[in-house]
């Protein structure tokens, strides 16, 4: 370990020392070692055509000796403007106002902080409360970390979260015989928070379809759609926090596109550069915006970053959109999802026993061992043994997922299945 090196989410008393890599392309990370690996997580879920793209590196070098940086309160520039407008045209008509920042904890801060001053601004700071589900993950700043205070990352901090109620939340998984009950009892349990705490509730956030880093734990469309049309029934505003899930993952560009109810804010962040720079986006409904006009400052929003609007990140952002708009990832999307569910069927076969297979459209999931907790002592097992076989898996505690990027090839999925065939029949 680099002595003047604190990296993010690692014991480093007892952790290996990490993998020090020197270039990348496509799917393949060059280790300084000698070694290829594929990374079949996208480098923390943020590549999404594959590393070194030509065209986001060319957009980055014109950018970067054009306009650097410029301070994005009373000044503006060309690359936002039209990544906002990009954007907006992808997205709901009444999602029309965008809202920079660095990354997708600070995308969640600000759809929270603009829904507490929205109702404040309409005079009713009486609707103040947050909902969300137990499990879901926003991010590490503080308020990301109250939304996701369930998710089991944050123990220590627990003392200066704000209130926020957390609803059960219906995990699932292919044969799970138990979906409808367990739905019943969240719906249930929703429809009790609401009678008691509906009117004096500001917004709900949710991680649409899947929670990412609570282990990649899907529900199904129909039980979040019941959810979804209950909290919007009483006036709650809704925030879909698609920082994992935006840019194609669930297999259409947006995850909100498989479901019956629009949001009224859309956190984006990760793939939004490609996975080149931080940049993230709130992206609000125009009645929300309009409620922070008026003469005084007390009802602007203030809120704001140093790099905010990011011209070279902007300019990455721009090339990205372009890259999805000319190429046909549906059909790709798709066939990676078969690709992993005939994988999985497969796996749970040889397995001979449950793993909690779950695929949706370029994600798989399973999960091996009977411990389910970040800190599974499996953990250090299975990421040593996918870097030896030349894969960059970084299981969430003892739950294996494949991400990858959209130039992986079936050759390439083949070969993580084959890497995750042989780790899990020696966790046996
Ligand atoms: C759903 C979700 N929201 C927010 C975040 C936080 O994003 P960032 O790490 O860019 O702050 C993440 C990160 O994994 C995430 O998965």
């Amino acid at each position: 370990m680099h002595k003047n090196i604190w990296p993010p989410f690692t014991q480093t008393a007892t952790a290996p020392e990490p993998l020090h890599i020197k270039s990348a392309k496509g799917a393949v990370l060059h280790g300084l070692n000698g070694k290829n690996y594929l990374d079949c997580i996208s480098s923390w879920w943020v590549n999404v055509h594959g590393h070194c793209h030509e065209k986001i590196a060319e957009s980055i070098v014109k950018q970067a000796s054009q306009l650097d940086h410029v301070l994005f309160a009373g000044c503006t520039h060309d690359s936002a403007l039209f990544l906002a407008k990009s954007l907006c045209n992808l997205l709901p008509a009444s999602l029309s106002r965008v809202f920079y920042s660095d990354n997708g904890s600070t995308a969640v801060e600000v759809a929270l902080k603009m829904a507490i001053q929205y109702f404040q601004n309409l005079g009713t700071p009486e609707r103040r409360h947050i909902l969300a589900f137990q499990g879901g993950y926003h991010g590490d700043t503080v308020g990301a970390m109250s939304v996701g205070a369930e998710s089991g990352f944050f123990e220590p901090f627990r003392g200066i979260f704000f209130p926020v109620h957390h609803l059960p939340y219906p995990a699932t998984w292919d044969g799970d015989d138990a979906v409808e009950a367990k739905e019943t009892a969240a719906l249930a349990a929703l429809e009790q928070y609401l009678a008691m705490h509906g009117a004096t509730t500001a917004a709900f956030i949710v991680e649409p379809l899947v929670q990412g880093a609570s282990g990649m734990r899907f529900c199904r469309p129909e039980f979040l759609n019941k959810a979804l049309k209950l909290v919007r029934e009483q006036g709650i505003l809704l925030v879909f926090d698609e920082v994992m899930t935006g840019f194609g993952r669930l297999g259409s560009l947006f995850a909100f596109e498989q479901l019956e109810v629009q949001p009224d804010f859309i956190c984006l962040a990760k793939g939004l550069t490609g996975g080149f720079l931080p940049l993230s986006v709130t992206v609000c409904d125009e009645k929300i915006f309009e409620a922070f006009q008026g003469d005084s400052f007390d009802r602007a929003f203030a809120h704001g970053h140093s790099y905010t609007a990011n011209p070279i990140a902007c300019a990455a952002g721009v090339a990205s959109l372009e890259i999805f708009s000319t190429r046909p990832y549906d059909a790709y999307w798709q066939a990676v999802e078969v690709f992993h569910k005939e994988q999985l069927a497969r796996l749970q076969k040889t397995a001979g026993k449950p793993l909690k297979t779950r695929a949706r459209g370029t994600i798989a999931a399973l999960t091996v061992g009977d411990d389910e907790n970040y800190s599974t002592t499996l953990n250090p097992f299975l990421k040593k043994a996918f870097l030896e076989r030349g894969l960059l898996i970084r299981p969430l505690g003892n739950v294996i997922y494949l991400m990858p990027p959209y130039c992986t090839t079936l050759e390439q999925l083949e070969e993580m299945y084959g890497g995750i065939e042989a780790v899990v029949l020696a966790c046996k």
